[in-house]
């Protein structure tokens, strides 16, 4: 609900205005529409503000007690949905200001006190960024689980390894699942990595240049969970790079979120059936009964485009600011709430999906043992048991794909005459090499796919998680 007041002084600024803001620049300039999303932690932030004054004996202790209580039923009255915002009063922190008037008087006016909105916002902001940061760690960390209960489930399953989405060579199921792992486990090392320079306190830095009280820092940096204050206040009020890093690490996620998505849609469609996804996570076509759409994931697929674009947006937002606080920045809020909104929903929903999913190990393997895959264990073969340079191996394998798709069979089918038609040194042996079980255990090099490798990754990563 919206109160507002037209054509009366701004009651929180409006000492030197004779009227009102006109309607329209109340429009561009209000943020209260998306910035009341950051009420609990302006309220946090406004009591350790509190505490700290009357730490240092610049208010007293009984303003300080009726400031945080006061504060505590604004939050209740928020949370219960009985708040009034007003669009006059422009953001969450003249809002809650103005209510804590009302309800406790006087001392209310004590609270900004060596403080200003510029180090109020840069502080909510960035306790709300990194509430989103651990949020986005622990989604991580769950789709992750996902993936590797999927790797352990078929560690050694077989299905086609493609390049250019052509057949290359055999890979296991534990070990495609095993990629994802790494590339989540990055982004989650990103985030934990930002976390950590983010963590420093912007409060008390007050407009820009700090302030002439007596006031402990450090101690409102504590009792927020910051490591530090912030060293330098111009830095402090102007800094935005906590929320730029956030939505820089949310691209790169969404992008492998992307990708992934890319290889369910084409794994489930008929023409591939490599996986079977959940019905909780498809849907079903209003017209075509036979359907069974992956929506989720072509929705996970497209959400690269919003998250990247918040980032884009609010780079572009911040590119040439000159020092300090500028109001371009009160519009790094939306872009950055819709971006943090979408990652959590995805990763929810990737992670329910992977969590569902059904490989089916037979489509897999026949899958695998189509389109030649075995042809470069052949020529290792040559290589290996003949002596052969690689180079002629090459050539005397591609002779034999060659022939086998002249005969419309797999490697493995033809004859051993038709084998020493091309190279009179080939013997029974080759054959060994030419089943797709063979290939993939052989490829034992350290992060090859071979079943014994991808068991020892899965280890590995089970004990890093705890
Ligand atoms: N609503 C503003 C923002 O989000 C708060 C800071 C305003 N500071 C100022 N001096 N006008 O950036």
């Amino acid at each position: 609900m919206t109160n507002d007041t037209k054509n009366s002084a701004n009651t929180m600024w409006g000492g030197r205005f004779a009227a009102g803001p006109d309607a329209i620049m109340e429009a561009i300039n209000a943020s209260i529409g998306f910035d009341k999303r950051m009420a609990r932690q302006d309220i946090t932030g406004s009591r350790a503000h509190a505490s700290m004054l009357a730490a240092q004996g610049i208010i007293t202790d009984k303003d300080a007690e009726a400031i945080r209580e006061g504060l505590l039923t604004v939050l209740s009255e928020i949370e219960t949905g009985t708040f009034v915002y007003s669009t006059a009063l422009e953001d969450i922190h003249m809002n809650v200001e103005a209510r804590l008037k009302e309800i406790i008087g006087e001392p209310a006016g004590r609270l900004h006190t060596a403080r200003s909105r510029n180090d109020q916002v840069a502080t909510d902001f960035r306790l709300w960024v990194r509430d989103q940061v651990d949020a986005a760690i622990e989604g991580l960390d769950a789709l992750i689980r996902a993936f590797l209960d999927q790797a352990e489930a078929g560690a050694d399953w077989v299905m086609p390894g493609f390049t250019h989405l052509q057949t290359a060579q055999p890979v296991t199921w534990g070990h495609h699942m095993m990629a994802y792992v790494e590339m989540f486990a990055r982004d989650k090392s990103r985030f934990q990595d930002a976390r950590v320079r983010m963590n420093e306190s912007p409060l008390g830095a007050a407009a820009l240049a700090g302030t002439g009280f007596p006031t402990d820092r450090h101690m409102t940096a504590e009792a927020l969970g910051f490591d530090r204050p912030m060293a330098n206040s111009l830095d402090a009020v102007s800094d935005r790079d906590h929320a730029l890093e956030f939505l820089s690490n949310a691209t790169i996620c969404a992008l492998h979120l992307s990708r992934f998505s890319e290889e369910l849609v084409i794994w489930s469609s008929a023409q591939f059936r490599f996986v079977t996804l959940s019905d909780r996570f498809s849907t079903g076509s209003s017209i075509m009964p036979q359907k069974k759409n992956p929506d989720a994931a072509e929705l996970i697929r497209a959400k690269i485009g919003r998250i990247m674009g918040s980032m884009v947006a609010l780079f572009t937002i911040m590119k040439g600011l000159p020092l300090a606080y500028s109001k371009d920045m009160q519009e790094d809020k939306e872009q950055f709430f819709d971006a943090a909104d979408n990652l959590m929903l995805s990763l929810a929903a990737m992670t329910g999906m992977v969590s569902d999913l059904t490989a089916n190990k037979d489509a897999l393997a026949a899958a695998a043992s189509s389109g030649f895959s075995t042809a470069t264990d052949l020529a290792d073969w040559l290589v290996r048991e003949l002596g052969l340079p690689f180079r002629d191996a090459h050539h005397v394998t591609g002779a034999l794909v060659g022939m086998a798709e002249k005969q419309g069979c797999d490697l493995p089918d033809l004859s051993l005459d038709d084998m020493q038609s091309v190279h009179a040194d080939i013997t029974e042996g080759v054959y060994d090499v030419l089943t797709v079980d063979a290939s993939v255990a052989s490829r034992m090099s350290y992060g090859g796919t071979a079943p014994v490798r991808v068991r020892e990754q899965i280890a590995a990563w089970r004990e890093r998680l705890g």
